[in-house]
């Protein structure tokens, strides 16, 4: 399967960039968070692990300063290229903007290239689904330039960091640590417990036994969810210098839902409650699931995912249509233990836990009640934990 597809690649790359180059091929998966959503940025835990699905990159060296790159993805926008000299975010530059940004902030922090690259980027994870190809790319970047700088000391921990500071400050995206730490430090066959406040990390072995892990995409692209998004956390953070004024806490998940209740009258407006009881109640859940887990119980893993979905849905409200109808069609299935969206939210894909068994007619008849009560055709995906981002060969 990689071998095909790097034979592909290598072709594709020939015809674009010329033939007889010395080539290098690297990956990076996108991620499914299993459960801890919109935690991350409030201090709190989550559970993500990273796909066989990603973005492969075929590479070669150039004597000048200019990268060029190419997105099979994007191929109407044939090659883009920008110069090392000049890093500045270019709405035309469209999806180039995020490899661009990764090079400006491991530039600043110096890991300097002093060549140019010319770079065939090709992805299987679906745009704008919430399976984060955006970080996908970005760490991708940061493996190229370690390899190409020859950056041994760049350790995977400082890459998520600095790929997370372009998306914060070159895209404007204020996103937590999750993605870019899942899809830098992942490990086949597990997911990855962590603690966003103290980047402390456990890898779980995710033994599903009877259980697949199916992937539903609404198909509904994320329209408005970067702004949306950035208001949340906003909000978020109100909350929490209210809550500072009478507390000494960093984030909010340090606190549990308990002493959260307790110093509720600091907070002026139902909607601030109702946006940081979800990320403190979701924080408890992340914990509970990861034991339940290690205990082999997938009924309450379920029963936390589902509690995880209704708190996104009516507390952090980044659900929508799309996503609240593909997940009653899936918890109205009997081989389904569990259903929530996953990710940002506000369209993409939800993460369901199903029977084995019943995986066929899972597929079949929720794609089904969807399709009636939407009008779009979901799309499936059976997915395991695949390695993070690393060098092919
Ligand atoms: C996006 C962000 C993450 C995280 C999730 C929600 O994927 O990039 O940092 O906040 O949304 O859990």
């Amino acid at each position: 399967m990689i071998r095909e597809k790097i034979e592909w690649m290598a072709e594709q790359f020939a015809i674009l960039f010329g033939k007889n180059k010395s080539l290098h091929y690297f990956f990076a998966p996108g991620r499914v968070n299993l459960i801890g959503e919109h935690t991350d940025y409030n201090g709190g835990n989550v559970f993500p692990f990273t796909l066989n699905l990603g973005i492969y990159a075929a590479v070669s060296k150039c004597s000048d300063r200019l990268i060029r790159c190419y997105s099979s993805n994007f191929s109407n926008l044939g090659i883009i290229q920008f110069s090392l000299d000049d890093l500045m975010f270019y709405a035309k530059h469209h999806w180039a903007n995020y490899p661009k940004g990764v090079f400006k902030i491991l530039k600043q922090h110096g890991y300097i290239l002093q060549h140019g690259l010319d770079i065939f980027f090709s992805g299987n994870i679906p745009n704008g689904a919430g399976l984060s190809s955006s970080a996908s790319i970005e760490v991708l970047t940061a493996i190229i330039i370690k390899h190409y700088g020859n950056y041994t000391n760049l350790d995977n921990i400082s890459i998520a960091l600095y790929c997370q500071q372009s998306e914060n400050q070159f895209i404007g995206v204020n996103c937590g640590i999750m993605d870019q730490f899942a899809i830098a430090m992942g490990q086949e066959n597990h997911a990855i417990l962590l603690d966003c406040n103290t980047l402390n990390y456990q890898y779980t072995p995710l033994n599903f036994s009877d259980f697949s892990i199916v992937i539903a995409n609404t198909n509904k692209k994320r329209a408005l969810a970067d702004s949306k998004y950035n208001e949340r956390k906003q909000e978020c953070d109100n909350v929490l210098l209210l809550l500072q004024k009478q507390l000494k806490i960093k984030s909010l998940c340090d606190l549990i839902i308990e002493e959260f209740l307790e110093y509720k009258d600091l907070i002026k407006t139902s909607i601030e409650f109702r946006r940081a009881f979800h990320a403190i109640s979701e924080n408890q859940r992340t914990i509970d699931a990861v034991k339940a887990l290690q205990n082999n119980d997938f009924i309450v893993f379920g029963q936390l995912m589902t509690q995880s979905h209704i708190s996104l849905r009516d507390n952090y409200e980044v659900t929508g249509f799309e996503l609240d109808s593909l997940v009653d069609a899936a918890w109205s299935h009997n081989g389904c233990y569990g259903s929530r969206m996953t990710g940002a939210g506000f369209g993409g894909c939800t993460i369901n836990l199903v029977q084995f068994s019943q995986v066929r007619d899972f597929i079949d008849s929720v794609g089904v009640k969807y399709l009636k009560k939407t009008g779009i055709e979901a799309e499936f995906y059976i997915v395991k934990a695949g390695h993070g981002a690393r060098l092919l060969s």
